[in-house]
């Protein structure tokens, strides 16, 4: 039950160990999904949608970020911890980038960092990993780049940009990036890219074929509505469950059932 390394990542995918990722924004949460034995948690900027509502995550700030990696550390004990870089915190430039990076990293405790692109920002990756950062890639859809692409769609299906992805993605692995999500990109390229590079690939609707897998956890657990792409598998309905517990406490109150003797001093 040794905490889980970036060195250990890249030793999974040599000895073919498949990686297990969640995402994770708080402390309780966090907690449950890291004693249920996942490998890595990412502090996603996803939490832009699932905790504060926004249609982007192109809202969310870099003080918001170390609060949620905060909160999501405290709880955590074995798993590694990533934390996404938000929108506008790495784009202006290389010394900004590695000045958030930095922060990031010192006021929130996470282990690693995620920035999404490829050669674009391959100098502000260099040197926040010469800072001694640990940095995960992301390619394929970049929720970040939405006003750009215009749509959620699956990415790289033109020769183009399925040639462009492998690049990048060699990039990201020669100057040094510990792992790379392949995000909403065919199953036979998230393969294909998987063998190209030593560095492990976590997919998320990529196929089967990447070294691991991450979702978004209030997805995976059925919390969220309204959002069913092809490559959502629910394991639970939790939204169900909480509706139904709340219905009957507020049923309980109405009745003056709850509380009882027992529960009152
Ligand atoms: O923010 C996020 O949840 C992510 C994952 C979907 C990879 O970046
Ligand atoms: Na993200």
């Amino acid at each position: 039950n040794r905490k889980v390394t970036t060195h250990r990542f890249m030793e999974m995918k040599a000895k073919g160990e498949k990686i297990s990722m969640l995402t994770s924004y708080d402390y309780t949460m966090a907690g449950i999904v890291d004693r249920a034995g996942v490998d890595g948690i990412l502090v996603g900027d996803s939490a832009s949608n699932v905790m504060a509502g926004n249609s982007t995550t192109l809202p969310i700030t870099v003080d918001q970020m170390i609060y949620h990696a905060k909160s999501v550390v405290r709880a955590v004990k074995r798993a590694l911890v990533v934390c996404d870089m938000p929108f506008g915190s790495y784009q202006a430039g290389v010394a900004d980038g590695v000045k958030n990076a930095i922060r990031i990293m010192k006021e929130s405790g996470c282990d690693a960092l995620k920035l999404e692109g490829g050669v674009e920002i391959i100098e502000t990756i260099k040197h926040i990993l010469d800072a001694g950062i640990p940095v995960m890639g992301h390619l394929g859809l970049t929720p970040q780049s939405i006003n750009k692409f215009g749509t959620y769609a699956v990415r790289a299906k033109e020769d183009a940009e399925a040639e462009k992805l492998i690049s990048d993605a060699k990039a990201l692995a020669e100057v040094g990036c510990f792992g790379i999500v392949l995000e909403k990109v065919p199953a036979v390229l998230a393969k294909k890219v998987s063998e190209a590079v030593n560095v492990p690939t976590i997919g998320i609707g990529a196929g089967n074929g990447t070294d691991g897998q991450i979702l978004v956890v209030t997805d995976m657990l059925g919390m969220t509505q309204g959002f069913s792409p092809r490559f959502l598998r629910r394991y639970a309905d939790l939204n169900a469950v909480m509706t139904d517990a709340i219905g009957r406490y507020v049923s309980d109150v109405k009745s003056s059932d709850f509380p009882n003797e027992a529960e009152s001093y």
